[in-house]
């Protein structure tokens, strides 16, 4: 598959089958996770990998912080999480944790679905619960919670503005 094919194959996709997911497909995906560049290579993150095969009850309790019947189906899920004590901030005071995290979780999206597996990305929830069930750290923020395991959806239609709406380049205005 080449990248555009890829790009648009890779849906948010809100229902899962409950098959295990194979452990050399989600070392492939988190190799691609740790190749993501960040500001002045620092990696500020974590990614923690919570599966219902190894850690039921951990899954079971993810849930609790985002509350949607279709993030239940999930076999498996990565949170992916920002080390603030790692991450490069300008001499602006403009942190880039963000930037670096959201990186890392594209290629994890990316790589999933060159693999045949759906994922999501979450935002949309309850960060400080999510913080406190996994132990993590002062420094350490929850940034995106990434369910992983077979589609059990067909892909959803991609609905994205046009090119004369988000592109400042000549040779498309004039199309
Ligand atoms: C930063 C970010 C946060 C998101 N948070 C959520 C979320 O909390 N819940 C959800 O169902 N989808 C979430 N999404 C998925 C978007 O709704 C989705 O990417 C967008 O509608 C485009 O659809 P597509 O991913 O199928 O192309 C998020 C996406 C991004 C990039």
């Amino acid at each position: 598959m080449d990248f555009l094919n890829l790009t648009r194959q890779r849906f948010s996709c809100r229902n899962y089958k409950s098959q295990r997911i194979e452990d050399n497909d989600l070392e492939y995906i988190l190799e691609c996770a740790r190749m993501a560049p960040s500001a002045v290579n620092r990696q500020p993150w974590l990614f923690k990998v919570i599966t219902s095969w190894d850690s039921h009850t951990v899954l079971q309790d993810l849930w609790q912080c985002y509350d949607r019947e279709w993030f239940r189906s999930a076999p498996a899920c990565i949170v992916v999480v920002l080390r603030h004590d790692e991450e490069w901030v300008r001499a602006d005071g403009k942190r880039h944790g963000d930037i670096d995290v959201a990186i890392a979780s594209e290629h994890i999206c990316l790589a999933a679905a060159e693999r045949g597996l759906g994922t999501c990305w979450v935002c949309n929830f309850d960060a400080e619960r999510c913080r406190q069930m996994l132990r993590l750290g002062e420094e350490e923020e929850p940034v995106v919670l990434i369910p992983i395991g077979y589609p059990a959806c067909d892909i959803s239609s991609k609905t994205r503005k046009g090119w004369g709406e988000i592109c400042d380049w000549k040779v498309i205005d004039d199309e």
